[in-house]
């Protein structure tokens, strides 16, 4: 092919989700001829369905804490050059409105589709085409790069730009596909599971729960060392909510959930004192000023607590508030990929230069977004890494 043709790109990036497409304008703007690939019949399909439509798109609270990683450092360059305020600012520019729903996570106030639309402005204007239905099937070395062959013929590049996400959602386009590319090219890939998922129960504590289907209170929730304080909500399938999503990033098959179901109380003084001053009322009088009432009423039931305060000993008031204050419960597993928010795990981030995101020995090759093991808290976290790794590997590419 002669240098020049319209197969020739500079970049060349696998995948227009949210990293992808932010790396494309970046590098576009930089003057690289920039080509975007993707499988999927449409671009940032993820991005739309986020945040219940309305794409939680960052956090301002955003800190390398807030990701899990095995190389726990690596995410701290890329997020502090490119910061919330950066995209916020973004968002801004292209009078997108906005609004804080919970301290520091930032929503479109209209529907996820602005943050797409956007992103795609910013690639039209910074000259970066965005090729959807292509497939991959090769992808080889050349002296100068890469040469991918796709069906319509074969694509070379200098830089190439892997941004093909997770394993989350399959039915959205999800694929393995950057993993393959990382072990082709001799990268290790760290175990990958579902991350930011509910939770499936047992079969006995899922029918007595089933009823509680859609009730949600807030609960402090603990597992390992970590402990979460946000809603939980039951489903007809197990639990969920943003307790139950932050917490899942943290559990193992076989662990147990800690969870203090009124983490706004002194529990045992409350009862001790209930007891002292209306020595009539009971555990369910007390619990149903606290929670909602179908989940009150029907916890009670599930410990079988019954008869007056008065009847209780010390002892029997310790027990009841250790139930209350660290319910322990043993998932039967999460939903899986089939519903996650993410993947946990992908490539090992010590074979990548923290400032741009290439292959250390191999400065031509980049792993962005998701599919390198950095995998955040719920709550916008996850966008902003995919916008500050997408940046740092724009300027590089
Ligand atoms: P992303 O998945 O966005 O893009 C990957 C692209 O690669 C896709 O377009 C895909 O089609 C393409 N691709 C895959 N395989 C390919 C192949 N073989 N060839 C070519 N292309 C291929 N995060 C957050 O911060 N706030 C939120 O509100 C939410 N909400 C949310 C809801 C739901 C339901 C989900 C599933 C996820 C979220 N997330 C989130 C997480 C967030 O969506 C996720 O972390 C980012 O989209 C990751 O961006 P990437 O660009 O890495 O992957």
């Amino acid at each position: 092919m002669a240098a020049g043709s319209a197969s020739q790109y500079d970049v060349i990036i696998l995948g227009a989700g949210a990293a992808g497409l932010m790396c494309a304008a970046t590098a576009g703007y930089r003057g690289r001829r920039v080509l975007v690939l993707d499988h999927a019949n449409k671009p940032g399909k993820k991005i739309l369905m986020s945040g219940g439509g309305r794409c939680n798109f960052t956090n301002l609270n955003s800190t390398p804490a807030n990701f899990l990683s095995d190389n726990p450092h690596y995410c701290i360059s890329a997020l502090k050059r490119y910061t919330p305020q950066d995209f916020l600012e973004l968002v801004e520019r292209h009078g997108i409105e906005h609004e804080e729903k919970a301290p520091g996570q930032l929503f479109c106030k209209d529907s996820a589709r602005d943050i797409l639309n956007m992103l795609l402005t910013e690639c039209e204007w910074a000259g970066a085409e965005v090729r959807m239905k292509t497939t991959v099937e090769r992808i080889t070395e050349t002296d100068t790069g890469y040469r991918l062959r796709v069906g319509s013929g074969d694509l070379t590049c200098e830089s190439l730009v892997i941004a093909t996400g997770g394993l989350s959602i399959p039915t959205m386009g999800a694929t393995a596909f950057g993993y393959r590319v990382a072990e082709q090219f001799g990268l290790e890939i760290l175990p990958t599971r579902a991350g930011l998922v509910p939770f499936t129960l047992q079969p006995e504590l899922k029918e007595q729960l089933a009823p509680l289907s859609g009730v949600s209170c807030p609960v402090d929730v603990q597992c390992h060392d970590q402990q979460f304080r946000e809603p939980m909500l039951v489903t007809h399938r197990g639990l969920s909510g943003p307790a139950m999503l932050q917490i899942s990033s943290f559990w193992e098959p076989g662990d147990s959930l800690a969870i203090n179901l009124l983490p706004a109380c002194r529990i045992k003084d409350d009862l001790l004192n209930l007891r002292k001053t209306r020595p009539q009322s009971t555990i369910a009088n007390y619990l149903t000023q606290h929670l909602p009432k179908r989940f009150a009423l029907a916890f009670n039931e599930l410990q079988g607590w019954t008869g007056p305060l008065q009847g209780y000993k010390n002892s029997d008031i310790e027990q009841v508030a250790d139930v209350l204050g660290r319910w322990s419960i043993k998932p039967a597993g999460t939903e899986g990929y089939r519903t996650a928010e993410v993947t946990l795990g992908g490539v090992d981030t010590r074979q990548l230069s923290s400032k741009t995101m290439a292959v250390l020995e191999r400065p031509n090759l980049y792993f962005i977004g998701e599919v390198v093991d950095v995998t955040g808290h719920l709550g916008g976290h996850n966008f902003q890494w995919a916008w500050a790794s997408g940046v740092a590997a724009g300027h590089n590419a």
